[in-house]
């Protein structure tokens, strides 16, 4: 494995950040996980735009996107793989123990590893903990994911790949990696971004070419459901088969199966959708 680390490629053994990176003291960094296939990163324009706003978010100096891109290249040529996982990392650097950052500038390391084509279908659950949609990091993809940590591990020990979070208000929110479709009446709903969700990239793909509502929805929306499906870069759409112990006959649904079909074949004709 060889990885991108301040400005050149390494092999995994040199690739070190300081014990005082602001990333690994106190969750202070955004990344970006991104499809990659056959050396090609899905999608990498708007990966990008994302990592650019995040960092925005979190008061990050603007990453320098010609050299994210390097690293990225740098990385997919080193490494080929039929389907890989590329970890974009950008974090506050070197800094004071504490949550003030310090003056090295930041962090930056593009990882690749290995992956396997995801199942068509999974199994979800909820949880009781929520997203917060008016946190100073709501929308922004942190590496503070501690929380996701702990929810996935109940979705594990439930024999389910994502937990499902409501948020503040009791609304349908998002994954711990996943955004949440749902089709109520034969029709295909998601929640809008100011539930607190991620504005996942496949999520704005799923809505321009296959067609949903952006809607508020109870988190018990999922009870009555039809149909449910998560996006992430690495599902792309998966379908729901059970939700906490509830099973959906037949899935993927009819509406599930028409969206995953457009979606693979959108996908393959444009490697970057802008
Ligand atoms: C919290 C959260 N929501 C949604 C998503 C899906 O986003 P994308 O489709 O851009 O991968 C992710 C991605 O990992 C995520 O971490």
């Amino acid at each position: 494995m060889r990885i991108w680390l301040d400005g050149a490629l390494r092999d995994t053994e040199s690739a070190r950040v300081s014990v005082f990176d602001h990333g690994l003291t106190v969750g202070d960094g955004v990344f970006e996980t991104v499809k990659a296939v056959h050396g090609r990163a899905f999608a990498l324009t708007r990966h990008l735009e994302r990592l650019t706003t995040s960092a925005r978010g979190l008061g990050l100096p603007a990453p320098d996107l010609d050299e994210v891109r390097r690293g990225c290249a740098a990385v997919l040529d080193a490494v080929p793989m039929a389907l890989g996982r590329l970890r974009i990392t950008y974090t506050g650097g070197v800094s004071p123990l504490g949550s003030d950052r310090g003056e090295a500038g930041p962090t930056l390391v593009v990882a690749l590893s290995e992956t396997s084509r995801r199942p068509d279908t999974t199994a979800a659950v909820t949880v009781p903990w929520t997203r917060n949609e008016r946190g100073a990091l709501a929308g922004l993809k942190s590496t503070s994911y501690g929380e996701n940590v702990v929810a996935l591990a109940r979705a594990r020990e439930r024999g389910a790949s994502e937990a499902l979070f409501g948020n503040s208000v009791g609304a349908l929110c998002e994954g711990t990696g996943s955004n949440v479709f749902v089709v109520l009446d034969g029709e295909l709903h998601t929640p809008p971004l100011h539930s607190g969700c991620l504005a996942g990239i496949t999520r704005a793909l799923t809505l321009a070419w296959a067609g949903a509502k952006e809607t508020d929805l109870p988190l018990d929306a999922l009870e009555r459901a039809e149909e449910i499906f998560l996006t992430s870069s690495l599902r792309d759409i998966q379908a729901v088969t059970r939700i906490d112990g509830r099973q959906l006959a037949d899935a993927p649904g009819p509406v599930t199966a028409e969206a995953m079909r457009i979606f693979a074949e959108r996908a393959a004709a444009d490697f970057d959708p802008r």
